[in-house]
């Protein structure tokens, strides 16, 4: 079983928040797709001839790539990968791409699933992250996507937004209840180096929402979609019984997958690589036979850290079995011997064989898991 993860690079314009590797373009993709197309060829032995169970249009933007460029490069895909019949096919999709058409002819190419970045239904926030659509446009196109013989649908969320508040917070999420959803991703907006909302807090123009208000937001997103029968089988997602992103859980079950496009990561069990972050170079090397990435050979320590740092965010947690099995008596001893006081505390639990966080663990999650990283000798 495998995964391929594909990165359109290119936005309309940029989002305040974002750090995301992009480039605003409103022109022709061709020579990019031409790259894309050989790289893929390049690489084709990277999956060792696994089946590929899912295939991952992200960005960037990849609502910019037309449908029948979209179903070209499936069809690339297909020919040369053993693509499994029944694959989870995820395009993401900016509202304002939208259009019953477009979602019809992505639906003829194969894609099946469709993660549409709503982020807010006020308009002062999606002004405030300078979002491409208005709130109305988000609406709109949640139902043309459902109308358009979509049924596996995830919405993106975005909390913790300067001024937004909790009561705001709490109707954006029973507004977006209300349409028919499978899945959610809500994450908390995290300010990072290199963007302009970093640039803004600088100069004092907006500030973080305080721990209280983060606390209140993140409760509830959890009693909401809890209400609502949706499971929150990772920290940020929250997805039906049977619509569990199978792309992403397999990246956080170390699943191999081959990452294609500028800043794609591509995981093979033994090693992890990432393209080049700029898209001329990349194409250049591309066409030069020689695409250029970096690469780390994960010895048994990174291994263990990022087993431990994504298992528990998820709710299958830690697998105790599994950590001594692989990780051997140093691993396992070191996983139990942590967790008792976090557990003490109710921060974690157990449950047989398995650790995972609390809901109050999972508020202050990043700082119970960076405790768990095993430091260099
Ligand atoms: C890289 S975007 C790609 C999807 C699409 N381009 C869009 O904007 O809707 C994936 C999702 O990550 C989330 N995201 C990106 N940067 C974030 C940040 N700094 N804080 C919180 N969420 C963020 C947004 O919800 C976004 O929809
Ligand atoms: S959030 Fe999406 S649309 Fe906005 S800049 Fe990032 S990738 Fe582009």
């Amino acid at each position: 079983m495998a995964g391929i993860y594909l990165h359109i690079p290119f936005c309309r314009q940029q989002c305040h928040y974002c750090d995301f590797y992009r480039v605003v373009s409103h022109g022709d993709n061709s020579l990019f797709i031409d790259a894309l197309k050989k790289e893929m060829i390049i690489r084709k032995d990277y999956l060792a001839g696994s089946n590929v169970s899912t295939v991952y249009f992200g960005g960037g933007t990849p609502s910019l790539l037309k449908a029948e460029e979209t179903a070209s490069i499936l069809d690339h895909i297909r020919n040369l990968f053993r693509v499994d019949s029944e694959a989870e096919i995820t395009l993401e999709v900016n509202p304002d791409d939208v259009s019953h058409k477009y979602m019809k002819d992505l639906h003829r190419a194969g894609v099946n699933r469709i993660s549409i970045g709503i982020q807010s239904f006020r308009d002062e926030d999606l002004k405030l992250m300078n979002r491409r659509h208005t709130a109305d446009q988000g609406r709109e196109a949640l139902d043309i996507i459902r109308k358009s013989g979509f049924d596996n649908v995830s919405a993106d969320l975005i909390y913790g937004i300067p001024g937004m508040g909790t009561e705001n917070w709490a109707a954006n999420i029973d507004e977006i209840l209300s349409f028919d959803i499978r899945h959610l991703s809500a994450y908390h907006l995290s300010i990072e180096p290199g963007t302009v909302f970093f640039r803004m807090k600088e100069k004092g123009q907006i500030s973080e929402v305080d721990e209280d208000e983060s606390t209140a937001e993140f409760n509830l997103l959890l009693d909401k979609t809890g209400k609502a029968g949706f499971i929150n089988y990772e920290i940020s997602n929250f997805g039906k019984p049977g619509y569990f992103s199978i792309h992403n859980t397999n990246y956080w079950k170390q699943v191999p997958y081959l990452g294609l496009g500028p800043s794609a990561h591509s995981y093979n069990g033994y090693s992890r690589q990432w393209n080049i972050s700029d898209v001329k170079n990349y194409i250049r090397s591309v066409n030069a036979g020689k695409p250029l990435f970096e690469k780390e050979e994960l010895d048994i320590r990174t291994k263990f850290n990022e087993y431990v740092m994504t298992s528990l965010r998820t709710m299958w947690g830690i697998d105790l079995l599994y950590v001594e099995r692989i990780f051997e008596k140093e691993g396992y001893d070191y996983v139990v011997n942590l967790s008792g006081k976090f557990i003490d505390y109710g921060l974690m639990r157990q449950d047989n064989n398995n650790l995972f966080l609390t809901s109050q663990g999972m508020m202050i999650s990043d700082n119970i898991i960076s405790e768990f990283i095993m430091p260099s000798p």
